[in-house]
């Protein structure tokens, strides 16, 4: 019997490939992925097809992006020692799964997710009423829950895809979560953690079943996370048992919310492609510095001795990024008293900016120059991520009736 890694334990997040990153993913993003990766088991990939579904029309940005993706992230510091890196498209159990569960899906639950309308307002100049667009959040969840993740790191408008997922998965479970001798089953399964370890468990199962304890419902699903000497299986049932359904075949997940560190954007508002306010990730050093010295600032300072405002400057929301205590209190005392020049403020964030993109635009350049590196991580992670994969798919074939031996 192999140990199963505790699924509870296991991050997932993809990225779509629609193009250069930029500070604002930096930030936003790639800095959680960084911290995650050496305290969970981390699997991220390039969404390929995700991107297909709104650019389907002209997908070569989508092939133009991937290795960039790809190189960025390392080029950022995310280590495929600690996460498995991989392309969504190169693991097409994904889109087994995708198939399997569209047959559980009710089609409202689709047309009532908020993007879905969202974006068709949003992306106007695109034909986005199509079969692959619907699908996109159910596409997500078998991103989800091909790997079993526990926990999906991902900003406030991707919530309501994490929320669908659960509620998939609910109904994966309850439909075919049932087996004949289940209760039975759960009893044996229990006996092999050892007598001690059983009889615990009985015990939180009972707290929280008959007494709605849910503090032992933690607390039993922690002892099973601990536990590395039962099957897969097994551990499916005694989660179920715990609760009191059936198999847990497919874990709900739950959302890691990315704390957005508001990455400003050159204009005020958040920094987006759709609006142009962007800064590459590895922008070169002459572009950031002509981005940032034009860019607006508060309009009350039109001339040197006219005070100012921080507050009303966007210049100032990448000091509160980039800048030590001092420093804010230095451009806070000299804006409002006029003592300092906005080009001698912003002078501070562009060294800042240069000083943090320089290593990355560094790594990034060597791995640029070894592109079989790049491939062979990617190989790698995509064959790590199938195996786990096709684990998951097997028992998902198999409950729905379609292991044919
Ligand atoms: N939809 C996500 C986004 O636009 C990308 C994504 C695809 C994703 N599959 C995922 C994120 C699975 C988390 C988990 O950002
Ligand atoms: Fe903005 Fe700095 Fe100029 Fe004040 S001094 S308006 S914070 S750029």
């Amino acid at each position: 019997m192999t140990p199963v890694p505790s699924q509870y334990q296991r991050v997932l997040s993809g990225m779509r490939a629609t193009g250069k990153l930029h500070l604002g993913h930096y930030h936003g993003v790639l800095k959680n992925w960084i911290t995650l990766q050496h305290e969970y088991e981390c699997y991220f990939f390039v969404a390929d097809w995700h991107a297909l579904t709104t650019h389907y029309e002209d997908p070569s940005i989508i092939s133009e992006s991937v290795w960039e993706m790809v190189i960025d992230w390392l080029a950022a510091g995310v280590n495929p020692g600690a996460a498995k890196l991989f392309i969504q498209s190169r693991v097409p159990e994904h889109a087994e799964l995708h198939l399997l569960l569209s047959m559980i899906t009710p089609l409202g639950w689709l047309e009532r997710v908020p993007t879905y309308k969202d974006q068709q307002e949003k992306l106007k100049e695109k034909d986005l009423a199509t079969y692959g667009f619907l699908g996109y959040p159910l596409l997500q969840s078998a991103d989800i829950l091909i790997y079993r993740a526990g926990l999906v790191p991902v900003g406030e408008d991707q919530v309501v895809h994490v929320e669908l997922t659960r509620e998939v998965a609910r109904r994966f479970n309850h439909l075919y979560g049932r087996e004949p001798d289940f209760a039975e089953k759960a009893q044996n399964a229990a006996k092999k953690m050892g007598r001690k370890t059983a009889k615990l468990y009985f015990e939180l199962r009972k707290r929280y079943q008959e007494q709605g304890d849910v503090e032992a419902l933690e607390t039993g699903r922690a002892l099973l996370e601990s536990q590395h000497n039962i099957s897969i299986g097994d551990r499916e049932r005694l989660f179920g048992f715990l609760e009191g359904g059936g198999k847990i075949i497919l874990p709900e997940p739950q959302v890691l919310l990315t704390q957005s560190s508001r990455v400003p954007g050159l204009d005020g508002q958040k920094m987006s492609k759709s609006y142009g306010n962007i800064i590459g990730l590895r922008e070169p050093e002459e572009s950031v510095s002509q981005k940032l010295k034009t860019m607006p600032t508060d309009p009350a300072r039109v001339r040197l001795n006219d005070p100012g405002n921080p507050e009303k400057c966007p210049v100032w929301d990448f000091h509160q990024l980039y800048s030590s205590d001092s420093l804010k209190d230095w451009v806070q005392d000299g804006c409002q008293n006029a003592k300092i020049g906005c080009l001698e403020c912003k002078q501070h964030v562009i060294d800042a900016v240069i000083k943090e993109q320089r290593p990355i635009i560094e790594r990034a350049a060597e791995y640029t120059e070894d592109p079989k590196t790049v491939r062979n991580i990617i190989n790698e992670g995509c064959e790590a991520a199938r195996n786990v994969a096709r684990e998951t798919l097997d028992e998902v074939r198999q409950v729905m009736g379609l292991s044919y031996r």
